[in-house]
């Protein structure tokens, strides 16, 4: 695309910010620190916008030595007055004590989206002030299956990287695997054993979870067995070449599955596992000795931490490092090696102590600054838990944890059923009929996820998420091919539409569609900053419903507003198709 590199010229709030801040500027010139308080309005009737500084600013400088206004309302009023000439305001009215209401001029909204056609959607992306930051997410642990909670972490952190990088933020992706510590002494010394000539692959061990409790089993029931085993972390630890041997051999199984769940669910991820940190542990501890963080208790290391009862344990009683270690040294090494300016974790809430507490630790050393929202900084994603149709933890029959692969296979079968039921088998390739399962499949199971505010916990369904109607992918991803159609079915060269055309927001339900396009940047900030996908899935569904409401009353193909409602359509089919990439879901352009 040969397009003009177009300035992004930042959200509808930031716009908006940006007049207001003039305003104030004129209004209060002593008072430079006022930053405009811009929110969408309140009663919709009202307006579209809402600044909210009179009443603030009044109290600020009510009294103050030259200061003319007799209360916040003509501060308002004021404020409103000296507005810079814009064409993005069509009108302002004062409200109740001095906020100020705005309704944005329909033109002025048909260009900013016209501009996005001709420029691309990136020119719409939020600017966030981070340059580089680390999503650490996914991070099973090896030899055990990745169990639902691990699909959260990889669908939860792979849309929060996708957000991060569409707003031009650097983001390292960070596979942070369980592949160091003591249950690896216990598996290799199993696999020893089985295989005393070495010469092991995939196949033979199978399962690796079945592998892993059988040594389990094993470690458990012969104390021969575990002095052996618990000699094995020593000779791992220490370099041990054949250990080593083993260890890599294990680990390579691991990875080989879990790769296997990536590519399907299209996810990226680079594996840094804790093994990787432990170089770094001792010097990483000293640099908290000579900060006297650290104390001795009962034998080991640790740092107390105000509030908490129990102390931050850095260094076992037996001399060995452990999940904190290693947390700490990798936020030394992310800090300082990689540069990150901003540190996000993607665990279950369940976690939620440990990174508390190792957060609160760094502070207390000076590597993050004490004040929230600060640069660097870190943020603990917690989510809640998957439920089964019986309320508690979500397994399978067998009361084991559900295996991720069988999940995405159903839902794939599912999705397939029904387009075969509704007869694409005969109208489509195979391999349409194949990718559009996948893609309706892989994306219900990741929406169902995604929708709900991470912190509480979700039912798995599959009749639920499987629904074409509600707030579902399968919805979402129909209505969008249904636009789709009605483009192609319009016979209409859309680029040529994108070069020639004008868009005209006559309509009510068509100014309303339009605004909310308009503010695709400002909620994908949101969800950014605050670290919430359902924020986007929330404006998604609007835009859907907007969408259908516009359709209702507006005659697109075959109208004389033909050509405006096209390039309604085709935007809002880009905004869609973003929100979809930014959810990790493959859109699908025809049902
Ligand atoms: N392996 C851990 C688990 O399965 C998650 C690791 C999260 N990342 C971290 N830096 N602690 O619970």
């Amino acid at each position: 695309m040969a397009a003009a590199p177009e300035e992004n010229i930042g959200s509808l709030k930031e716009q908006i910010s940006r007049v207001f801040e003039e305003s104030l500027r004129i209004t209060v010139p002593d008072e430079a620190e006022v930053a405009p308080i811009i929110a969408p309005c309140a009663r919709k009737e009202a307006g579209d916008y809402q600044c909210n500084n009179a009443m603030s600013l009044w109290s600020k400088i009510k009294g103050k030595e030259g200061v003319t206004f007799k209360g916040p309302q003509p501060v308002g009023k004021a404020i409103m007055e000296n507005l810079p000439p814009t064409d993005m305001i069509e009108s302002c009215s004062v409200a109740g004590p001095g906020f100020i209401n705005v309704i944005l001029s329909r033109q002025w909204i048909a260009q900013s989206i016209q501009r996005m056609l001709t420029y691309g959607i990136d020119t719409w992306a939020p600017r966030l002030p981070v340059k580089r930051a680390i999503v650490d997410f996914s991070s099973p642990n090896i030899a055990k299956e990745m169990h639902v909670g691990h699909l959260r972490s990889t669908i939860i952190g792979d849309t929060l990287a996708r957000m991060l990088e569409y707003s031009n933020v650097e983001v390292l992706r960070r596979n942070h695997v369980g592949d160091w510590g003591t249950q690896f002494g216990m598996l290799i010394e199993f696999l020893f054993e089985r295989f005393p000539d070495g010469k092991v692959n995939d196949q033979d061990i199978g399962e690796l979870e079945t592998f892993y409790k059988a040594s389990k089993q094993r470690f458990d029931g012969d104390a021969e067995f575990k002095a052996r085993a618990q000699q094995a972390v020593v000779s791992l630890q220490g370099g041990d070449e054949r250990y080593r041997k083993a260890w890599a051999q294990i680990c390579e199984i691991s990875r080989n599955g879990y790769e296997k769940v990536y590519q399907r669910l299209g996810v990226r991820l680079e594996e840094k596992g804790e093994s990787f940190y432990n170089p770094f542990i001792p010097q990483t501890l000293d640099l908290l000795r000579q900060k006297n963080l650290i104390e001795e208790s009962e034998g080991a290391q640790v740092i107390f931490i105000e509030g908490k009862k129990i102390p931050l344990i850095v260094v076992k009683s037996d001399g060995g490092f452990n999940y904190a270690s290693t947390d700490l040294a990798a936020l030394w090494y992310r800090l300082n090696e990689e540069k990150a300016e901003w540190i996000i974790y993607v665990t279950d809430v369940g976690q939620r102590e440990h990174f508390d507490m190792f957060f609160t630790a760094a502070k207390r050393a000076g590597w993050l600054p004490a004040e929230e929202g600060q640069y660097p900084r870190t943020s603990h994603v917690g989510f809640g838990l998957v439920l089964g149709d019986d309320g508690k933890r979500f397994r399978t029959r067998s009361t084991e944890v559900v295996k991720l692969v069988d999940l995405l296979d159903e839902a794939k079968i599912r999705c397939k059923a029904a387009l075969v039921e509704r007869g694409k088998a005969a109208e489509w390739t195979a391999e349409e009929l194949e990718q559009t399962a996948e893609a309706v499949g892989y994306g219900a199971v990741k929406y169902a996820d995604l929708k709900n505010n991470r912190l509480t916990n979700y039912t798995f369904n599959f009749d639920q998420m499987l629904n074409d109607k509600g707030n579902t992918a399968v919805y979402l991803l129909y209505a969008h091919a249904r636009i789709c159609s009605i483009i192609r079915k319009s016979g209409k060269d859309i680029e040529a539409l994108k070069k020639e055309g004008q868009l005209v927001l006559e309509k009510d339900e068509e100014r309303k569609l339009g605004l909310h396009l308009l503010q695709f940047a400002e909620v994908v900030e949101e969800a950014c900053t605050n670290l919430l996908p359902n924020v986007l899935c929330e404006y998604l569904y609007e835009l859907s419903e907007k969408f259908t409401s516009f359709y209702s009353v507006c005659q697109v193909v075959g109208s004389p507003e033909e050509t405006s409602r096209l390039l309604l359509c085709e935007a809002t089919a880009v905004v869609m198709r973003k929100c979809f990439h930014l959810l990790g879901i493959t859109p699908v352009y025809k049902i």
